[in-house]
């Protein structure tokens, strides 16, 4: 045989080598795809919903827009972005931990992750949805949905807004993140801060931060669920120079969910851990800056104005209130057949 027909014959090898590996490739995936919706679990397929644009109107905009769940489960936007652009009235919170968080919201309207989870299907502004329904009938147009809720929640009509919801919080309670430099040293670990960042939780402590932020979460007292812990913010407004600048009173908190009086500007002390991912700040998005978000806090919570080596101390001891992100792995999702969503 000459050389030259050699070649030829391994380059065609060659050839259908690559070919016939991209086809197991293909197969493979698709096999584990249908394998893995006979085997799906709840928290799967909550992921699986959580990333899948398909729950809004015109199947633009998932959960992970705004909380994406791989920079710090929010989206660092003063306002975030829903379909077709459309920008709401308040900066969107992380996901991280908020399954330890009684109430969900600024205001906590919502009881629980679930009830949560309903909202923004149906917020003309988010995902734009006209109700529930219309979600529910575009997915149930999703073979590989009908098939994944049926397996994970037997019985009829299996695909429903109960189960969407309740599958997504069960995906979120997976969100938690871990051993932050703070955690080390509270579980005795004396070496996990530095003297600085010591330093700066005794002036949070000192200067009276936890007087609301307190507890393992920094979001005041563990109540049962449903049940919220709620401040006026802003508490002083005479010659609060930060109120004039960011405008916080143009949002009336939790008076404009319940129409009590007192409950204007009352809004939920919110979590600190993870705060250096998630700028900017407030329910307004206002602040971009934590060291300027500190100094706001110290006078329209505590009356105080605090100097730059205080500010600066209570800055570097929130960070150590960063944890470790969880490591997630993107969903497969179910093929859309025959239908435009739009
Ligand atoms: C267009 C952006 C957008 C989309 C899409 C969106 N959210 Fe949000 N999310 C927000 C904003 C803004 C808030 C705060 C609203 C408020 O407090 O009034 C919020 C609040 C939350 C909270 C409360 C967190 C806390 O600390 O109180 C959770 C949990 C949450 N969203 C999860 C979800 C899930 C799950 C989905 C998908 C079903 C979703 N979000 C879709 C913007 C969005
Ligand atoms: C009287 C109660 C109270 C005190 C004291 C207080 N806070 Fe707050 N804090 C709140 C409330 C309520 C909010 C939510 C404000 C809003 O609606 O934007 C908040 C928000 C924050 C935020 C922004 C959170 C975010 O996700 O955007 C930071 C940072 C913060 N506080 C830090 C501090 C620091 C540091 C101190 C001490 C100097 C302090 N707080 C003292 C009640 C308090």
């Amino acid at each position: 045989m000459k050389i030259k027909n050699i070649i030829a014959i391994v380059i065609s090898l060659a050839t259908i080598g690559i070919v016939a590996c991209q086809s197991t490739s293909k197969k493979t995936v698709q096999a584990d795809f249908n394998n893995s919706l006979d085997h799906i679990n709840e928290i799967e397929l909550g992921k699986m919903l959580y990333f899948d644009p398909r729950l809004s109107k015109d199947a633009t905009v998932s959960c992970n827009s705004c909380h994406n769940v791989m920079n710090g489960g929010s989206d660092n936007r003063q306002f975030s972005a829903g379909i077709r652009g459309q920008l709401g009235g308040r900066n969107s919170p992380t996901v991280f931990n908020a399954a330890f968080l009684s109430v969900q919201f600024w205001d906590g309207r919502a009881p629980s992750l679930k009830e949560q989870a309903k909202g923004p299907l149906i917020n003309p502004v988010e995902m734009g949805n006209k109700d529930h329904k219309e979600v529910i009938a575009r997915l149930s147009k999703i073979p590989g949905y009908v098939q994944a809720f049926k397996n994970v929640y037997p019985g009829n009509d299996s695909l429903n807004i109960e189960n969407l919801a309740t599958a997504i919080a069960v995906y979120e309670k997976t969100l938690v993140t871990e051993n932050s430099p703070f955690d080390r040293f509270q579980e005795g670990d004396e070496t996990a801060l530095t003297e600085v960042e010591k330093k700066g939780w005794e002036t949070f402590k000192q200067v009276g931060c936890t007087s609301c932020h307190s507890g393992d979460h920094f979001a005041g007292p563990q109540l049962p669920e449903g049940q919220g812990f709620y401040m006026k913010f802003p508490t002083f407004t005479e010659g609060n120079k930060y109120e004039k600048a960011y405008k916080f009173t143009k949002d009336k908190g939790r008076y404009a969910e319940t129409k009590n009086k007192a409950d204007m500007f009352m809004f939920r002390v919110p979590t600190l851990r993870n705060i250096a991912l998630t700028a900017p700040y407030f329910h307004n998005g206002s602040v971009k800056e934590l060291d300027e978000a500190v100094k706001v806090m110290a006078k329209s919570q505590l009356n105080r104005d605090l100097n730059d080596e205080e500010v600066a101390s209570i800055v570097v001891f929130l960070k150590s209130l960063t944890g470790t992100i969880p490591e997630q792995t993107f969903p497969v999702l179910p093929p859309t057949v025959g239908f435009v969503a739009n």
